[in-house]
């Protein structure tokens, strides 16, 4: 049994991410699956000419000749492995015209096709993604501005013949941010439908780092949320968690707004000039509205009525003005589904808070409610998370071992 596997999608819609998980995941239950990918063949057929916006415009009778080659080609060396022995043949590709997928239609006969659109319609995401495109090689003697203008100007050449799936015989939707099924014709009749489908919903997570910020004067004084500075113990602390990832790949650190994530991610940051470092509103910790800035104490003498509530009801009880863990899910939720996009299913780190590191660990953990808030979530230490098809490791580590 034999498929052809067909990315759709404009560019920065998470299809390349998607199709290496698809790959990764049919490998692991034994099924040989490759991908062959247009713009790498493009760019070594063509190299840096075909990087400019008109290599990309419809109009362009030349230059379409070209790209449709590249896809044949694309398609023949897909069609080839197939016939050597292998199983699913993904071809990663924008094919994002109904006329490209009519060719794709007419050219593989030999098996049957499932297509699979990408669809990412976070407007943050989008921007970031699209930075992170203008950094390839092929746009290395522009400046950033000039790379980011060529881009977007083929970007808009490629929206100007997209057209989203829907007449295909057998197609997914997939919103490849929440990893979840939008829209599908499924088929029976489709060999590894099921599976591919197990995949693409499935969250996966190489390595993620899961530290809390360090030491503050707000936790030495017990003080809640705010936005204190690292103490010089906190800054040290940083210092060896630094030396303690220095020989580590960290490709995307993310932060909370506040100074004190900020300032732990520092120093990781200093000699890591490809390090993406985005601070994230989602990560910021849990709003104690009225409360913050109070010690644990100060609440209990001026407010015991409130302190009380929270010791009953901690996960639902909503501080006045502020926020319950409850309500921190959705947002942290938000924002880890950011970041794990963003990262592609690489390395990651998150530089959080309490609360927030808690509510990551209940998103990935099938936990009751009421035992987040208590979750260890200590400042010497940080988790390392991996999940993935086959293994699950949550495991507390010490920073201080370099
Ligand atoms: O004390 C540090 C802190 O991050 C506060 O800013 C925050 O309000 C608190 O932890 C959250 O922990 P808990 O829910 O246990 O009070």
């Amino acid at each position: 049994m034999k498929l052809y596997v067909v990315m759709v999608g404009l560019p920065a819609r998470g299809k390349s991410t998607l199709a290496k998980r698809i790959q990764l995941g049919l490998e692991q239950q034994k099924i040989s699956a490759a991908i062959f990918n247009n713009g790498e063949l493009r760019r070594v057929l063509h190299g840096m000419r075909s990087a400019s916006p008109d290599f990309f415009n419809p109009d362009n009778a030349e230059a379409r000749e070209l790209r449709r080659q590249i896809s044949l080609q694309n398609m023949e060396r897909a069609r080839a492995w197939l016939d050597s022995g292998g199983d699913v043949a993904i071809i990663d590709a924008t094919n994002g015209s109904e006329e490209q997928r009519a060719t794709l239609v007419a050219t593989l006969r030999d098996r049957p096709i499932l297509f699979i659109e990408c669809v990412n319609n976070d407007a943050l995401l989008l921007d970031a993604s699209i930075k992170r495109k203008t950094r390839l090689p092929e746009f290395s003697c522009l400046s950033p501005e000039e790379a980011l203008e060529s881009f977007r100007r083929r970007l808009a050449y490629y929206e100007s013949v997209y057209a989203p799936l829907g007449k295909e015989r057998c197609w997914m939707r997939v919103d490849a941010v929440s990893n979840s099924i939008l829209a599908e014709a499924p088929s029976n009749a489709l060999p590894y439908y099921a599976a591919i489908r197990d995949i693409v919903v499935s969250r996966w997570v190489q390595h993620l780092y899961l530290v809390r910020h360090m030491e503050t004067e707000y936790n030495l004084e017990g003080r809640l949320g705010g936005d204190p500075p690292l103490t010089e113990q906190g800054f040290r602390q940083a210092a060896r968690l630094a030396a303690h990832f220095a020989n580590k790949e960290l490709p995307y650190i993310f932060t909370s707004t506040k100074r004190r994530s900020a300032q732990t991610a520092s120093l990781l940051l200093q000699d890591r000039p490809g390090t993406v470092r985005m601070a994230l509103p989602e990560f910021d910790e849990i709003n104690a509205g009225v409360c913050e800035g109070m010690r644990y104490s100060d609440v209990l003498e001026r407010m015991p009525l409130e302190y009380q509530a929270r010791a009953r009801n901690k996960y639902n009880y909503v501080y006045p003005g502020g926020e319950s863990y409850a309500m921190l899910k959705e947002r942290v939720g938000r924002g880890l589904r950011r970041a794990l996009f963003l990262a592609g299913e690489g390395t990651l780190m998150i530089v959080g808070h309490q609360a927030i590191n808690r509510t990551i660990l209940s998103l990935f953990l099938f936990q009751r409610a009421e035992d987040v808030p208590y979750t260890y979530i200590p400042q010497t230490q940080y988790y390392h998370i991996t999940i993935t098809q086959r293994r699950k490791l949550f495991e507390l580590s010490d920073y201080d071992v370099v």
